[in-house]
């Protein structure tokens, strides 16, 4: 296990008798080389020693939002300095709050506050843990793209046997290095990604563009990128920056902007993804000055932009070519006709009838077609998303 080498985890502990066991849980990630930042809900400082946690991990353990001689300990910097949240035990009380948004101490501000992974193993007594309040609580967590570590069998603190008990640190352990064990399996390959919303200009001030936040790109961006493919991600106007630096970024405005950049890197790509909502009509005329109000009504003549994704199918000779579908109702009867009209090898469906999923949102839901298969998947965190599609893109481009 070397995955954890240099990862910022940012354990929370919350008030349930398995807090004692992450003192050896710190004790590891430590030793494999992981920084760890502890921070305790109020109560489970009942449980486990501050005195301990500190020493283990080698930093100070904050459980309130000020410190000794007024400090306040910043839930925004604590929050954006993990790769990884991490709560356990995550007691049913602690679950309620962080899936209804309640921020009453210093944990669920962090929490709310942060943009990485979190991870959450539930602990607690069998009937707490099958009570459909809990588990409810523990569906709400997965829609919102967090990762569930089951709880296992076995004798519970209260003498009771069943579901309930914390998993073992070892299954905490391998679970959290395999998020982070990623293999170079796209090394040596060029990957072609577009992203984002295009705007097209009415006149200086006003566009027509659409809610695409470009999240779903720059995840496949990031993805891509971190398994080794040089990466040129073509993106519309959004606020997302890259991380990765194998990814050069080409922020682009328009259809017809975003067209010329692609066809500058296709030829040479192995793989093209095409996930920006592209907008299919432009206004035929961009006012050079601000139109103004007059009339009753005003009428835009709009002409058809350049289709990105079906000149890709045109030009394909090696290029594995992946479209996406943003549909609304006969959701698969219309990706299909788009994965042959455009010559692709596969389409990525997602339906705005599907709650979580589309625009915006951290997370999307999504079917693959193919010539020969349909794979459902099932709510995810887009960066989930992301490893789907590339494994799926993986086992094809290796057939
Ligand atoms: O950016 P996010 O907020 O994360 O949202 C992600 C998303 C919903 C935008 C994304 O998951 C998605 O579905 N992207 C495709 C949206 C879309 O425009 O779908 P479409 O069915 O209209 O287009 C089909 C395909 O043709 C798409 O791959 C599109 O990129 C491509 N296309 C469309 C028109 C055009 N002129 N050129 C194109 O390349």
């Amino acid at each position: 296990m070397t995955s954890l080498q240099g990862k910022k985890i940012l354990l929370g502990i919350s008030g349930g008798i398995a807090a004692y066991k992450m003192n050896y849980l710190v004790r590891d990630f430590i030793k494999l080389g992981a920084e760890v930042q502890v921070i305790l809900s109020p109560s489970a400082e009942n449980f486990i020693s501050k005195l301990t946690l500190s020493t283990l991990s080698k930093k100070p353990v904050y459980s309130d939002f000020y410190g000794e001689n007024g400090v306040w300990n910043n839930h925004v910097e604590l929050a954006l300095w993990a790769d990884l949240i991490l709560i356990a035990p995550c007691t049913a009380n602690t679950l309620f709050k962080m899936v209804n948004g309640t921020c009453d101490n210093l944990l669920l501000a962090i929490y709310m506050s942060a943009k990485s992974p979190v991870f959450i193993a539930p602990a607690m007594d069998l009937d707490m843990y099958k009570h459909p309040s809990t588990q409810q609580n523990l569906e709400k967590a997965e829609d919102f793209g967090h990762f569930i570590i089951p709880a296992e069998s076995g004798e519970l603190a209260s003498g009771l046997f069943g579901e309930g008990r914390l998993a073992e640190n070892e299954t905490i352990l391998e679970t959290i290095n395999s998020f982070f064990d990623v293999k170079e399996t796209l090394s040596g390959k060029i990957v072609l990604i577009t992203a984002g919303p295009t705007y097209e200009a009415i006149d200086p001030v006003r566009f027509i563009g659409n809610h695409s936040s470009g999240k779903m790109g720059f995840s496949l961006a990031e993805e891509a990128a971190k398994r080794g493919a040089k990466v040129i991600l073509i993106s519309g106007p959004t606020s997302l920056n890259v991380e990765n630096r194998n990814i050069e970024l080409f922020r682009v405005t328009s259809a017809k902007e975003m067209f010329s950049k692609v066809f500058e890197f296709y030829e040479n790509a192995d793989i093209a993804i095409a996930s920006a909502a592209v907008a299919d009509y432009a206004p035929k005329e961009i006012s050079s000055e601000k139109i103004k109000k007059s009339e009753n009504s005003l009428t835009l003549e709009l002409v058809k932009n350049p289709d990105i994704l079906k000149t890709m199918g045109e030009k394909k000779t090696h290029q594995f070519l992946v479209g996406f579908a943003l549909e609304t109702h006969n959701e698969e009867e219309n990706a299909k006709q788009k994965l042959f009209k455009k010559n692709l090898d596969m389409i990525v469906l997602n339906s705005l009838q599907d709650e979580g999923a589309g625009f915006k949102k951290d997370t999307n839901k999504i079917k693959i077609l193919t010539k020969n298969e349909t794979l459902k998947f099932s709510l995810k965190s887009k960066i989930a998303v992301a490893k789907d599609i590339l494994d799926f893109i993986e086992t094809q481009i290796l057939k």
